[in-house]
């Protein structure tokens, strides 16, 4: 069993795609010394830049890779305003996050939709990043094992062994994102444990390949202790990822 680790920047609805080229290229130049064999590193820009940041990435020999934040299920079709798979694989994205929290809240997807998108991903060779996590009302009402595992359930539905193995769950408190507020290392071990736990029981075996992030308020200061836990195997960060010196830090960590 060896996991390679994956830290990914999640932009979110930032930057244009100038404003994306000039952060890939200080980013390049931040992590010029860096060991890629330790620590794979995505980056997720919106849809409108992945092209440019794409161009770049290979002009460039730059040794990240480029991945989306969301996509549709079907292939192609009359889904106004959606973009398909093949049109991610098309671009060389290797990591499509699903099923993220501001999705699932702001844009009523459910595990349903989650695990279509995963499907659909991986048939199209490239891997999810599958994301669950619980709201602070949960968590205060002993509920955040019990929310995660139903997520995990619903979202991996149909998966096989192999492409389980081959997935990457990030786990990500809602209650953590955007707010500073992140959870102990102790905390984020014991759910990351537990997503391993769970995963290996939907599809045996694939527990100890699958890969898991924790997400939520990671931050140069917090990334070292984060990472360095057994069942923590990288990071899917929000903010910090806007600023090239801040994430080669929290990567540098890993
Ligand atoms: P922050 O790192 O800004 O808390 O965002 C986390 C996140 O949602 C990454 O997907």
């Amino acid at each position: 069993m060896s996991r390679r680790m994956l830290v990914s920047g999640n932009w979110k609805m930032n930057l244009n795609h100038l404003e994306a080229i000039q952060l890939v290229q200080k980013l390049s130049y931040e992590l010029v010394d860096h060991d890629y064999e330790a620590v794979e590193v995505s980056v997720h820009p919106p849809f409108t830049d992945i092209r440019s940041v794409q161009t770049v990435v290979e002009a460039d020999r730059m040794e990240f890779v480029v991945g989306a934040q969301n996509c549709h299920w079907k292939d192609s079709g009359a889904y106004t305003g959606e973009v398909s798979p093949p049109m991610l694989a098309k671009l060389n994205v290797r990591y499509v996050i699903v099923g993220h929290s501001e999705r699932r809240q702001i844009f009523g997807e459910t595990d349903e939709t989650v695990n279509l998108k995963a499907r659909a991903v991986i048939k199209h060779a490239m891997t999810p990043i599958v994301c669950v996590g619980e709201t602070l009302e949960q968590r205060e009402a002993g509920e955040a094992e019990a929310t995660v595992e139903a997520q995990l359930r619903g979202s991996l539905r149909g998966i096989s062994v192999e492409d389980l193995s081959a997935l990457v769950v990030a786990y990500e408190p809602i209650w953590a994102i955007g707010t500073g507020r992140t959870a102990t290392p102790d905390d984020a071990q014991a759910m990351c444990a537990h997503v391993r736990a769970v995963v290996d029981s939907i599809r045996p075996g694939a527990g100890a390949d699958v890969r898991i992030q924790y997400g939520g308020s990671v931050k140069p200061v917090n990334a070292a202790e984060l990472l360095s836990r057994p069942d923590i195997d990288g990071a899917l960060v929000g903010g910090a990822s806007l600023e090239a010196d801040k994430f080669a830090r929290i990567v540098s960590a890993g």
